[in-house]
């Protein structure tokens, strides 16, 4: 069911939404299909989830519910752009799971995939953990990144080039909680 404008503008605390990209019911359907693409992929061995926070606390959440088979889940947290609606290009890693990757399939799960920075980093720094495998799912993906180096094996929508909030997405750590995803007016 997509929100009202007027309980939109209550929950955004009048921040302009341009639209809704996803509504909740949308966004719901679609995490319970990747959960069963997950599940079907992973016939064997030891299933680690690692979910990138922030921004993908609420999808991770939904997404490891619709998981069928044992999994672990852990956390990593990369640096965020701050205030900014753009990449300002630095990723550091600011926590480092506890887990051990080696020998496991890893599956990276991102919010979304806008200059692929991030993912680039991350790739790179897990690989050489020794994974068994090593896979991305991500809810959303923006096609602009110039050189990806692993693209996601498990992917909820293609996203439109604006900025979007809600879902665990945010802007300036607002938004996070909306349960639809909207693009904001810039
Ligand atoms: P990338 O490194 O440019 O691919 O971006 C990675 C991170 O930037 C994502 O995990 C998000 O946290 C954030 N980000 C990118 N695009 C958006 C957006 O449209 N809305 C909110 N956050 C975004
Ligand atoms: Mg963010």
């Amino acid at each position: 069911m997509t929100p009202d404008l007027a309980s939109i503008a209550n929950v955004m605390g009048g921040r302009e939404v341009r639209r809704v990209a996803f509504d909740a019911d949308t966004i719901h359907r679609r995490v319970c299909e990747m959960g069963e693409e997950i599940t079907a992929a992973y016939p064997d061995g030891d299933l680690l989830v690692l979910g990138l926070l922030k921004g993908s606390f609420i999808f991770l959440g939904d997404l490891v519910r619709q998981i069928r088979r044992p999994i672990q889940v852990d956390f990593l947290v990369a640096s965020s752009y701050g205030n900014a609606t753009v990449s300002s290009g630095e990723v550091r890693l600011v926590y480092d799971p506890a887990t051990r990757l080696d020998g496991k399939h890893i599956l990276l799960v991102e919010d979304i995939i806008d200059s692929g920075r991030t993912l680039n980093r991350l790739v790179e720094l897990l690989s050489q953990r020794n994974p068994r495998s090593l896979a991305i799912g991500a809810l959303l993906h923006k096609h602009i990144a110039p050189d990806l180096k692993l693209e996601p094996r498990f992917l909820g929508f293609d996203a439109p080039k604006e900025f979007l909030v809600g879902y665990g997405l945010d802007h300036a750590e607002n938004f996070r909680h909306l349960p639809f995803i909207a693009s904001l007016v810039e």
